[in-house]
């Protein structure tokens, strides 16, 4: 447990959404560490013209050709300690921490508008690990990179809803089982069953299953201003799993229910918390704490009685389970008080 003190809309942000984001929204541009910075390369290739603004024509964001820079001529890399191993073609990460993440960057001095895509979908091609989550994120208001915060507002989904496997095409194929169960049962089965033996041609050649991975997620999916975006980035790896990327696109269909795509179809949009990162009433702030130790609460409350001033607590469940902290009956009395107390999430995993 930690006593940490943090403006309101920030804590929620950074806990539900992107927590890497503290750094990149806080501190001046100098004390940033150097990956970072790469926020705020320009272009770095100038002769190569700007991506045409044509609607219903798919848009190339990154095939990793080049270490530092996806196909826009923009920065790619990791605002986070997490290794990456690059190849001509792919960008291969090794994440060790739900916090640490890779992006892929628009035009971060200017704000690009995704407008002419907007009723397209973001395509990815990778391999590996499953548990991640894709975030599209919008620029701040002044399209600044150097004014906070930056970048502005994030949304993100769970890449693994968004999965089509796929296999190559073979017409002798027999997998009637596999397509029959799909088609009644109508949800995805584990991996281990649509990988089972083949056992035709004596062993020849095993199952033509791809191992690469697609990710469709409609562009609308994400809750951002959709005119002002400055990157997509992959976090909140739940696994140590390795993950390579292949390439990161904007593409106008998605493959028609098939046999040999799983009957992939995209998953309904689930409901996304809205991030409020200023106050609405002018000349105000927000202040919120997080967690809280519990022998320090009589003191906050004291000081917070002393000089005024409401605030939002974020609890934990179980810091509020455990009888030892005396947290329901501290918070019973702060929301007598006219403090707010929010939910700081069931166990405070990362
Ligand atoms: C980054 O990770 C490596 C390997 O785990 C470690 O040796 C290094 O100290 C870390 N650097 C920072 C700045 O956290
Ligand atoms: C598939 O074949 C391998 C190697 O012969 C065997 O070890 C494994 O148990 C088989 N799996 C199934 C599901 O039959
Ligand atoms: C528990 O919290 C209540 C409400 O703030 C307070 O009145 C009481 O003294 C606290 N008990 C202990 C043991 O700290």
């Amino acid at each position: 447990m930690r006593y940490s003190l943090s403006l309101v809309a920030p804590a929620l942000a950074l806990t539900l959404i992107l927590p890497t984001a503290t750094s990149l929204v806080f501190g001046p541009y100098e004390q940033r560490p150097y990956e970072q910075q790469h926020w705020f390369e320009t272009r770095q290739d100038k002769s190569q013209d700007p991506a045409p603004v044509k609607p219903a024509s798919s848009l190339i964001i990154d095939t990793f050709r080049n270490p530092l820079h996806n196909d826009l001529g923009f920065w790619h890399g990791t605002g986070e300690n997490l290794t990456l191993q690059h190849e001509p073609g792919s960008m291969r990460l090794f994440p060790t921490d739900p916090d640490q993440n890779f992006h892929t960057q628009f035009d971060v001095r200017d704000c690009f508008s995704l407008l002419p895509w907007k009723d397209q979908f973001l395509h990815v091609v990778f391999e590996g690990n499953e548990e991640f989550t894709v975030s599209l994120n919008e620029h701040n208001a002044e399209c600044n990179p150097a004014r906070s915060p930056f970048p502005g507002v994030p949304d993100s989904v769970q890449a693994s809803r968004y999965i089509m496997r796929t296999r190559s095409w073979d017409p002798d194929h027999d997998d009637n089982d596999w397509d029959e169960s799909l088609k009644h049962g109508k949800q995805r089965l584990p991996l281990k069953h649509r990988f089972r033996n083949d056992t035709r041609g004596g062993g020849r050649q095993r199952p033509a299953w791809s191992k690469r991975s697609e990710l469709f997620i409609p562009l609308s999916h994400f809750r951002i201003d959709h005119k002002r975006v400055v990157s997509v980035s992959f976090t909140g790896f739940y696994t140590r799993e390795p993950i390579t990327l292949y390439r990161v696109e904007i593409v106008p269909d998605v493959p028609s229910p098939a046999a040999w795509n799983g009957y992939f179809t995209i998953p309904e949009n689930l409901p996304t918390g809205q991030l409020i990162l200023r106050c609405s009433r002018p000349n105000s702030f927000a202040f919120g704490i997080d967690d809280g130790q519990p022998q320090y609460a009589q003191q906050v409350m004291r000081i917070l009685d002393e000089e005024d001033v409401r605030v939002t607590f974020f609890a934990v469940a179980t810091g509020l389970r455990d009888r030892s902290t005396n947290f329901t009956r501290f918070y019973g009395e702060m929301l007598k008080k006219g403090h707010q107390v929010a939910l700081h999430s069931n166990t405070h995993p990362k």
